[in-house]
């Protein structure tokens, strides 16, 4: 088990597949994109299946999602989901994606053996698209949401940044849009987590705005505390139900007291928290020709020491290193 010193046990593998991206999100990465890693820096997809099963057999994983930067522009991802899909126990799969090319490869991810998506979608503009993510790639996006609810991954979750003066009075019609489509909407506040280091807190927009502009338009009911579990969006009954609507508000609510994360980055590095200041070298153990149980330690140790918690919204709170889209979100 991955357990640390405040009894939390780590059940979910979020993998990052690679550090690039097709987007250029403003809150995310510079236009000129970043320093990428190297081939040779990256893991293998033998070497990313080894650490899932270990992960999974060993170490009691049971939910692993693949992330990016951007995961489809992974190339062997179909063939990453279905080993990680015969693994024993098998683990619910799933993936984080910015949706371009969901079009094409969604029912291949689902036979592949993959549950379910989120999607990243911050307006239902073109130009507004355009703008934050400097791409005109709007209309991609929507066909590739309307894949993955027709592929039948289930449910099909939507992420939404909001950013003040560039989206933030498009939240009711985004949640109309979703209940429409029977898209989960999940409204996220910013973190920082940017490559430029940008992130101011006294723009970000919060939870508690993002509730009183949805209030204008619909009724909003909290789902009881059980149904949350250990997820980091707290939920909302839209209307009486039964969609909902989700916020993940790590800077004003954080959920750190009941996280159930571990993260493996592109580069093989664990890491116990999204914003943890220190990296655990699995790669060079892989290389090494180390014994699954000693690869199996050397996670347990990296998550032994995990911190209570991130503290953003704290005058001492430092930002990672790395940015968003090196780490796996
Ligand atoms: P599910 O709830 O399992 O569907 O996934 P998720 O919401 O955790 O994953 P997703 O990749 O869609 O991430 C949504 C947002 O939550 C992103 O902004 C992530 O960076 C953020 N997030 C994911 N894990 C953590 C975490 O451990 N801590 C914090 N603060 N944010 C996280
Ligand atoms: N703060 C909050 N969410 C972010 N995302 C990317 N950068 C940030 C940030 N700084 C979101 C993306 C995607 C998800 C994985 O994380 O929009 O939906
Ligand atoms: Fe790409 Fe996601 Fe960063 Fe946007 S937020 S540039 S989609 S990695």
């Amino acid at each position: 088990m991955l357990l640390d010193t405040f009894g939390r046990q780590a059940t979910d593998l979020r993998v990052s597949l690679t550090d690039r991206c097709n987007l250029r999100c403003t809150y995310c990465m510079p236009e000129e994109g970043l320093q990428w890693l190297a081939k040779p820096e990256l893991l293998t997809d033998d070497e990313i299946v080894r650490l899932v099963r270990i992960a999974v057999t060993d170490l009691g994983v049971t939910d692993v999602r693949f992330t990016g930067g951007e995961p489809l522009l992974r190339p062997g991802l179909t063939g990453i989901v279905e080993r990680c899909a015969a693994l024993e126990p098998r683990p619910r799969l799933s993936l984080t994606t910015n949706g371009i090319g969901l079009e094409r490869t969604a029912a291949a991810l689902r036979a592949s053996g993959l549950d379910r998506v989120n999607v990243s979608l911050d307006t239902l503009s073109p130009e507004v698209f355009h703008r934050l993510t400097r791409r005109k790639r709007h209309a991609d996006v929507l066909r590739g949401l309307a894949a993955a609810r027709a592929s039948g991954l289930d449910p099909v979750k939507v992420n939404t940044v909001l950013m003040p003066g560039v989206n933030d009075t498009e939240a009711p019609d985004l949640l109309a849009w979703a209940v429409e489509n029977g898209y989960e909407l999940r409204f996220i506040e910013q973190m920082p987590l940017d490559a430029q280091h940008g992130w101011q807190r006294d723009g970000m927009i919060t939870a508690g705005d993002i509730l009183t502009s949805l209030r204008t338009r619909f009724s909003l009911t909290p789902e009881p505390d059980e149904a949350r579990g250990s997820a980091p969006a707290e939920r909302w009954l839209v209307n009486g139900g039964p969609h909902r609507v989700g916020v993940i508000a790590s800077v004003t609510r954080p959920f750190c007291r009941a996280c159930d994360r571990t993260r493996l980055t592109a580069d093989g590095q664990i890491r116990n928290c999204l914003f943890a200041r220190e990296e655990t070298d699995l790669r060079a153990l892989l290389r090494s020709d180390a014994s699954d149980e000693a690869i199996a330690t050397r996670w347990r140790e990296a998550m032994w020491g995990k911190k209570a918690g991130a503290g953003l919204d704290s005058e001492d709170f430092v930002q990672p290193e790395r940015p968003m889209s090196a780490i796996g979100g």
